[in-house]
């Protein structure tokens, strides 16, 4: 299937890491420019979509800063002429993982301000751009956000919160042609996933039906197929992409 991304400006919050990375290459695969969006340098992202012969862009911003990400997302539309798409990969989990009561008041804002206060800023300062050439959104929530697991309640939280901001979201740009759409990957192999030590690698993929984690890959796939005009009749969507996780108990 030609996903029709040629030419298209994909702007990648989480661009430096795991799914944020897997997308840009995949999207540059496709023949997309590219914006990286990370605090974490992303530079090395942009030489490797050089030497596939593709245009990557690497901004340095924190999506908690709505200042920056504004300055940023101006950034990249005068150096591109415009946004296509935005993806919101950037996500924080939160140092450690404890029951509520154990909780701190840094732990909640670290987590709330970059999944949700973070996708709200970047979706915000994005928007006019969207609407000018009827783009699209994809952020990327977790299963998290459909389940309750202890001791990353807070995480959930916030990930429930970035699955019903896109419904409203898509609701709210309808009128103006931008889909908006969600993707909840289950447990995928990136530096994202928090090992303990002497812990198998492998640990969370025993809750899934396929008995594996995910790749990252197997994640971008499913946010390009969403980037793609291909997708044209989806949006409010939230897809899953778990291995079967959260099909059974
Ligand atoms: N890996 C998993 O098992 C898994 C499962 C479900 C959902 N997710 C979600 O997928 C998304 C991507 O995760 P990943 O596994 O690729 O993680 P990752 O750690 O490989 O990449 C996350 C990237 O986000 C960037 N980032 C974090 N906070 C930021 C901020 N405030 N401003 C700018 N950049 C910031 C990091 O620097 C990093 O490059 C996250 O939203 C995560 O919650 C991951």
């Amino acid at each position: 299937m030609n996903l029709e991304l040629e030419g298209k400006v994909i702007a990648i919050t989480g661009g430096a890491s795991g799914i944020g990375r897997a997308s840009a290459l995949g999207a540059a695969r496709e023949g997309a420019k590219i914006a990286l969006i990370d605090r974490t340098d992303a530079a090395s992202v942009a030489e490797e979509i050089a030497d596939l012969g593709g245009e990557a862009l690497a901004l340095g911003c924190d999506i908690r800063d709505a200042v920056t990400v504004g300055a940023t997302m101006a950034g990249i539309v005068e150096r591109f002429g415009g946004v296509d798409v935005l993806v919101n990969c950037a996500g924080a989990s939160g140092k450690d993982r404890k029951p509520v009561l154990e909780t701190s008041d840094e732990t909640w804002d670290a987590i709330i301000d970059t999944n949700m206060r973070g996708t709200f800023n970047v979706c915000r300062a994005a928007l006019p751009a969207l609407r000018e050439r009827r783009g699209t959104i994809i952020n990327i929530a977790s299963e998290l956000g459909l389940l309750g697991i202890a001791n990353l309640t807070v995480y959930g939280a916030s990930k429930a919160g970035v699955i019903n901001f896109t419904r409203g979201l898509a609701v709210e740009e309808g009128e103006y042609g931008v889909r908006v759409n969600c993707v909840c990957p289950g447990p995928v192999d990136t530096p994202f996933v928090h090992h303990k030590p002497g812990a198998p690698r492998n640990a969370p993929a025993a809750a899934t039906i396929m008995g594996r984690m995910g790749e990252a890959e197997e994640i971008a796939d499913v946010i390009l197929f969403l980037a793609s005009p291909r997708a044209s009749y989806i949006t409010g969507s939230i897809v899953v992409a778990d291995g079967g996780a959260t099909a059974h108990c």
